[in-house]
């Protein structure tokens, strides 16, 4: 196989580069080990920023988000047994969307079908090859097929287990990480919405996050530890926990039965730079941010684009300027994120071992930004999402 770009990972990141691609003239293969269905059917976060959304609707993938999702234009913190309305249109003009990843995923992957586009999932054996020349990616087709692909530029979108990545010797890249001493206990309810918006709530007991997906199926997490195990967790268990950190002074959860749930690893991680040779990363696959705040898919689309934008001046206009500046443009979002991440994480959750200075001192940091119409419109900017790379 021949192809322009070669693209490891049909993840909404791969897809996504694919579908603007193709737009432009540009052609490219798609390979993924996860089948169709198992990408589908992994549960993700459900926040999409207006740029993405902007993204998906402006380049043709599809409407559906406008139709099936739900804007949202403010979300709730909570704390002291008191909500906190962060009015985002108010703030900053902007709106998120609640339209779950798995639907963005759909939308990619019926819009690269519809287009004829070269997307092979279940695929096994991939292996990658003369990064610093003319790439070549080697797989076995899900017929079992042995095929080569041999590209100008191969993508690594191959998410945080990343294949690509571990491909970059050790002397050529720097990995940061940043490890936190908790964990999301996160569940699929069978319940009624117990709230127009999202609830981040801090309380004593620990984090947690009231969230949505339908009229009567809702998501929800709590701070729990790395090490919990899900199956010690029965339903009366779980909705105990939740009151206990976000019921009181009039507001209750509607609960209902719990059908699924599952702990979420939290950890920060970059690596630098997003390009070797005629090897980019892109997603996942370059950096991981804690949940809190949803910046994971965003931040993915994002790379994607900035990594477009440098492909197509390539090919199109013939100047290599924009592919160059890849990384740098995409990781000044990266680092943003990052710090956005971590602040969200360490401003609403509470370590267990917290000694009264560091909880008052918590109290004091989401007072500063309750009472403060500059400190709302900075979680507001950053939540919506702030604009794109220059
Ligand atoms: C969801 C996940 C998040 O991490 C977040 O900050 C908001 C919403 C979700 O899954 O709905």
């Amino acid at each position: 196989i021949s192809t322009q770009v070669a693209i490891m990972g049909a993840g909404p990141a791969g897809l996504m580069l694919s579908h603007l691609l193709a737009k432009a003239g540009i052609d490219s293969t798609v390979i993924e080990v996860r089948s169709h269905q198992e990408i589908s059917e992994t549960v993700r976060a459900g926040i999409l920023e207006h740029g993405t959304v902007n993204l998906l609707v402006d380049s043709g993938v599809s409407d559906r988000v406008l139709r099936k999702g739900d804007r949202h234009d403010g979300i709730e913190l909570r704390f002291n047994g008191e909500s906190h309305r962060i009015d985002f249109k108010d703030l900053v003009g902007e709106s998120v969307w609640l339209y779950p990843q798995t639907d963005v995923f759909t939308d990619l992957a019926a819009r690269r079908k519809a287009d004829g586009g070269d997307v092979r999932y279940s695929v096994t054996d991939t292996s990658v090859h003369d990064l610093e020349g003319r790439p070549k990616v080697w797989f076995t087709d899900a017929d079992g097929v042995e095929s080569e692909i041999q590209s100008d530029f191969l993508v690594g979108a191959d998410g945080s287990r990343s294949h690509c990545r571990f491909q970059i010797p050790e002397a050529h890249r720097k990995w940061y990480f940043h490890e936190y001493p908790f964990a999301w206990f996160g569940i699929l309810a069978e319940a009624p919405r117990s709230s127009d918006e999202l609830i981040y709530a801090n309380s004593a007991n620990g984090f947690a996050l009231i969230s949505q997906r339908t009229e009567t199926v809702q998501r929800m997490y709590f701070q729990c530890d790395p090490r919990e195990n899900v199956a010690e967790w029965d339903d009366d268990r779980i909705w105990a926990e939740f009151r206990s950190r976000v019921n009181g002074n009039g507001f209750e959860l509607k609960e209902g039965p719990v059908i699924e749930k599952m702990v979420l690893p939290f950890r920060s991680f970059v690596h630098t730079p997003m390009r070797h040779g005629n090897l980019f990363l892109a997603g996942d696959a370059a950096h991981t941010v804690p949940p809190t705040g949803a910046k994971g898919l965003n931040l993915a689309i994002h790379d994607v684009k900035v990594l477009f934008e440098g492909l197509d001046s390539h090919y199109n206009a013939g100047s290599g300027r924009l592919l160059e500046t890849y990384s740098d443009r995409a990781l000044e979002r990266v680092w943003k994120a990052q710090q956005f991440s971590y602040w969200m994480t360490t401003m609403l959750h509470t370590p267990a071992d917290a000694d009264d200075f560091s909880r008052a001192r918590q109290l004091g940091e989401l007072n500063s930004v309750v009472s403060s119409r500059h400190g709302m419109a900075y979680l507001a900017e950053a939540y919506t999402g702030w604009p794109g790379a220059r």
